[in-house]
């Protein structure tokens, strides 16, 4: 530690002036940021404002190229990962780090192991029961965490910071995959964290939570600091416009779009224990909204109609052909495609460009003739950055260096392209801002209006219901409820039919 003598009331952390390019990207410009003690700053700003990049620079993952960083009154260098959590600065990143062959307490002491095996395994083992008992989470201990769900992921890593000794926890949009009720639960344990002092920085595009759990908001604007007020004294309409730099006043486009003739027809579809007798049909201009809690059968549900997994039972048919499913190919063949929530692992090759992750799906779709696929796929490339407001420095750029909004935009836009007759989001607006959930949303409105079938798979509440013509829950694999006049329902309708 530095020998300046920090002064008692000094703020846990103050960053100042950092600043940070990459190859065409000035992805902060001076930006200021106080911390206080026992603090929950919320930190918003669009898909690229340079969120996750200031966080990147206080774990040590990142080197700024100009500012400064104090923590409790003394000058830090985080120059490494391992400065940062020596100073006490435990991180829950966007994109999750754990290795999917190693079971959850193995990942939480990964690089921190201790003694032999035998003695190692009793007391991580038990030590990782406890966290996750602390923030009641319910996880398989031993299972290798790639067979997690992404709900669950997302607690490994929350319990692997929780296992060290953190003064400063920042959290990189860890709602984005929890259901309502594993909201609450985390939010309990970051009040928890709040009681003993520590200081949180809390990032997410869902400004309800904002509203719930933030004493403070400060927003991001194209790499720079736009605003700061307390939560009491800023409303929902003020946040938007900080961040995308003018008002919205209806976060669900209308329309009004005749549904036509049935589409699409699951019959008694069954694969136990996820899905269980599911039966259900889209018309042509419909969007059916389908929720419940992770676990419900929702994911699962897709994965069938995709073909991504073998149907134990049960018929799938589109405009009254019955179809026989074995692979994705085949799905996609019959007009049927799957925005996977996945991003990650399902959605995108990090280390290829935005547009070469653009055109591999729609190699087939285009022709052969080289240069002519190259132009049309540029082309209708730069049509989807322009409508759905992709932030890329060129099309050249990776897609493991876009922002995780971004990123999101990007796999939707190949997919789009694909021009089915029936299409399946699955959480398709998770991690995307509030412009750009409109711009998703329109588009849908228009796929809708298209004449295709859309089913929406969602976590997000006031999304199903804003959205939707109709609206399915699932719980245990079952439809437990379907809401038919979605004007009338509310959050605690669906809440209830998801418990079962
Ligand atoms: N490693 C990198 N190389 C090149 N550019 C990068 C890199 N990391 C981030 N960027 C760029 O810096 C800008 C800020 O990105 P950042 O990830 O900080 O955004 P964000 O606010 O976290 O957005 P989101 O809400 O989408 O997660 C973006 O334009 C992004 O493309
Ligand atoms: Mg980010």
């Amino acid at each position: 530690m530095n020998s300046a003598t920090p002064t008692a009331d000094a703020p846990l952390l103050e960053m100042q002036g950092i600043q940070k390019s990459f190859p065409g990207v000035h992805a902060l410009s001076g930006v200021d940021l106080v911390l206080q003690k026992g603090e929950v700053l919320a930190l918003l700003g669009e898909n690229g404002a340079g969120k996750s990049t200031l966080i990147k620079i206080l774990a040590g993952a990142h080197r700024a190229d100009r500012g400064m960083m104090r923590i409790s009154g003394d000058p830090v260098t985080l120059a490494s990962p391992a400065a940062a959590i020596s100073a006490g600065v435990g991180v829950i990143y966007q994109e999750f780090n754990l290795v999917p062959g190693l079971s959850s307490w193995e990942n939480i002491f990964l690089g921190r192991e201790e003694g032999s095996l035998f003695v190692r395994r009793t007391a991580e083992r038990k030590r990782a029961s406890e966290i996750f008992e602390q923030i009641g989470a319910r996880i398989p201990i031993d299972a290798p965490c790639g067979q997690l769900s992404i709900a669950q992921q997302q607690m490994v890593e929350i319990a692997k910071a929780l296992s060290q000794e953190v003064r400063i926890m920042v959290m990189d949009e860890p709602s984005a995959a929890l259901t309502p009720q594993e909201v609450d639960k985390l939010f309990a344990v970051i009040n928890r964290l709040r009681d003993r002092g520590i200081g949180i920085i809390y990032i997410s595009h869902r400004l309800d939570e904002i509203a719930r759990i933030a004493d403070r908001v400060m927003v991001l604007r194209d790499g720079k600091y736009v605003a700061d007020r307390l939560i009491s004294d800023v409303t929902r309409s003020t946040m938007i416009e900080w961040m995308v730099g003018r008002t919205i006043d209806d976060e669900f486009p209308k329309r009004s779009v005749s549904i036509g003739d049935t589409r699409l027809q699951l019959k008694k579809l069954r694969r136990e224990p996820s899905v269980r007798d599911v039966t259900l049909e889209i018309a042509r201009g419909e969007i059916i909204g389908v929720t419940g809690l992770v676990g419900a059968g929702r994911t699962e549900l897709a994965r069938l109609v995709f073909g991504a997994d073998p149907m134990e039972g049960g018929e799938v048919w589109l405009d009254g052909r019955r179809l026989k499913l074995h692979s994705p190919g085949d799905a996609i063949r019959a007009g049927i495609c799957l925005l996977t929530e996945d991003r990650k692992h399902q959605g995108l090759v990090l280390g290829l460009s935005a547009s070469a992750n653009f055109a591999l799906p729609n190699l087939a779709m285009l022709s052969t003739l080289g240069w002519v696929r190259h132009r049309q796929e540029r082309d209708r490339f730069r049509h989807y950055v322009d409508t759905l407001k992709i932030r890329l420095s060129s099309p050249d750029q990776l897609a493991g260096h876009l922002s995780g909004g971004n990123q999101q935009k990007l796999v939707l836009s190949k997919w789009l392209e694909q021009n089915s007759e029936v299409i399946i989001f699955d959480e398709p607006t998770r991690g995307v801002d509030v412009g750009g959930k409109y711009e998703i949303y329109t588009l849908m409105n228009e796929l809708a209006r298209q004449g295709k079938a859309i089913m929406m798979i969602s976590s997000e509440l006031p999304e199903v219901l804003g959205m939707s013509d109709r609206i399915i829950v699932m719980h245990e694999g079952r439809i437990t409820g379907t809401v038919d006049n979605v004007g009338d329902a509310t959050q605690e309708t669906l809440m209830d039919l998801a418990v079962g």
